[in-house]
């Protein structure tokens, strides 16, 4: 547990790939501006601007007691939400659920003794409640889940933060629907679990009008931000995450960003070096490529977290920059026989994150092959991990040769703890990089337009103009 994430930004110098390599003169002259953003984002933190920042310190207790009281209720928990409400449960999925969890069959029940503790996942049984996240309204996809589920068994959270996301919504709706046809409208309701701003929003009102339980979204607290909140943790507590782990791991790299000057903070760092591979180099795309199956969809939740807060079409004095870096998701080695050739080969226009693990679960031994197969004998006695490892170091190396930086972020291991970690080290880069382009990192005024058409063209009220002007 001790052990803690390390970065690592050799590939990203001059020294190591060359003329278009960053230098510590580069460093050094970032370094006031990189101290001053850190400044910023800390001064704010904790006045409850920056909501995420107080969330590894927070009470979880009601959240974690309510989780277990119900999770042995039901045979599955369906997350309804979009983007920020989704996309946290499901990288914790992920990375801490046993791979396959939902294909697992159930545990035969707790003890009565045992009741009221948290499960360990295993990875041959299933000790909690199967997960889906419903976070699109594709008609077939929602009617296939539907047709799935047995409704009976079955504890809907639903998430919005503003609690009138018209997706989210019209999903709710449909699963009330389809919940009181079969069970009956005061049956239905106890199948509901909210989650949504303390006061506002139309969640708010159907949950107090039916006296659904409820869960709090801080205030300062935006989607993709929201992870750490009951957002991620309410449905990561249904399924057994030890969601006290996840916590302490984002508490320590809290500390750690607080107490730590800019280049040995790996927020800053992070940071840091995105924005001189963007400024200098015209480094347009931020690939995220995880070696490790477990942390797959830590890049789809970066691809958010970056794309929504840095991309901006105004800074903070009102002026035009339309700026912004391009988040890619990419994963070893499955994209290296995809991605990996226009990485190498293609315009110098990305900066490469590869997240590795140093220690997996298990360590498999390659056999020796039969003498037909001689020419791979070289694999034999090897283990996949060490195949895992050589591949990601062989690409680090080889796209280093011809010139293309990267940044290795190293976990330990794959666990509650480190998970927790990394998330809060990147949402406290994302605050930093938000400084350093003079932006606001915590709106996302850009997906408001594309929302007010859809309700135009579903003849919202008040919408009108607006649906004339689109049928033009
Ligand atoms: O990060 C964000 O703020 C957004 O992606 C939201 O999470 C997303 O639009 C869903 O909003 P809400 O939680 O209000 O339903």
């Amino acid at each position: 547990m001790s052990k803690r994430l390390t970065i690592d930004i050799e590939r990203s110098m001059a020294v190591t790939i060359g003329d278009r390599g960053l230098t510590q003169e580069m460093l050094d002259g970032l370094t006031p501006r990189l101290e001053e953003a850190r400044g910023a984002v800390l001064r704010a933190a904790g006045t409850g601007m920056l909501g995420f920042t107080e969330l590894p310190f927070a009470d979880i207790s009601s959240l974690v007691t309510y989780a277990q009281e119900v999770r042995d209720n039901y045979d599955a928990v369906v997350v309804i939400g979009i983007g920020g409400s989704a996309l946290g449960i499901i990288t914790l999925a992920t990375a801490l659920l046993p791979f396959y969890y939902n294909e697992l069959p159930s545990a035969p029940c707790l003890s009565s003794q045992q009741k009221g503790t948290t499960p360990q996942p295993q990875s041959t049984s299933r000790l909690s409640p199967r997960l889906y996240v419903l976070d699109n309204v594709d008609p077939d996809e929602t009617a296939a889940l539907l047709d799935h589920l047995d409704l009976k068994h079955t504890l809907f959270n639903v998430i919005s933060k503003s609690g009138s996301t018209g997706e989210s919504m019209a999903s709710y709706l449909l699963v009330r629907e389809r919940l009181e046809a079969q069970l009956g409208s005061a049956e239905a309701t106890k199948h509901f679990v909210f989650t949504t701003d303390p006061e506002k929003g139309a969640l708010r009102s159907i949950g107090k009008a039916l006296g659904i339980p409820m869960f709090d979204i801080p205030p300062g607290v935006g989607g993709r931000f929201s992870v750490l909140s009951s957002v991620g943790l309410l449905p990561a507590a249904l399924t057994g995450i030890d969601v006290s782990a996840l916590l302490a791991g984002a508490a320590h790299m809290a500390t750690w960003t607080k107490e730590s000057m800019a280049w040995d903070n790996p927020a800053a760092i992070f940071a840091g070096l995105q924005y001189l591979h963007y400024t200098v180099f015209n480094r347009r795309l931020s690939v995220m490529m995880p070696y490790s199956a477990r942390l797959r969809d830590v890049a789809d939740w970066y691809r958010q977290l970056w794309a929504e807060s840095l991309g901006k079409a105004v800074d903070r004095n009102g002026r035009t920059i339309n700026t912004g870096p391009t988040p890619v998701k990419s994963l070893g080695v499955t994209d290296q026989h995809s991605q990996l050739q226009l990485y190498a080969e293609g315009p110098d226009d990305k900066v490469i994150t590869f997240l590795g693990v140093d220690k997996f679960e298990n360590q498999l031994t390659i056999q020796k092959p039969s003498a037909e197969a001689e020419s791979l004998s070289y694999l034999s006695g090897h283990t996949l991990n060490e195949l895992l490892w050589a591949e990601q170091k062989g690409t680090a190396w080889a796209l280093a040769k011809g010139g293309r930086p990267s940044i290795t972020i190293t976990l330990p291991q794959v666990d509650a703890y480190h998970l927790g970690s990394l998330l809060y080290m990147l949402e406290m880069a994302t605050a930093i990089s938000g400084e350093l382009y003079n932006i606001d990192a915590f709106n996302q005024p850009g997906v408001e337009l594309s929302k007010q058409a859809t309700y135009a063209l579903m003849g919202r009220p008040g919408y009108e103009d607006l649906d004339a002007e689109i049928g033009l």
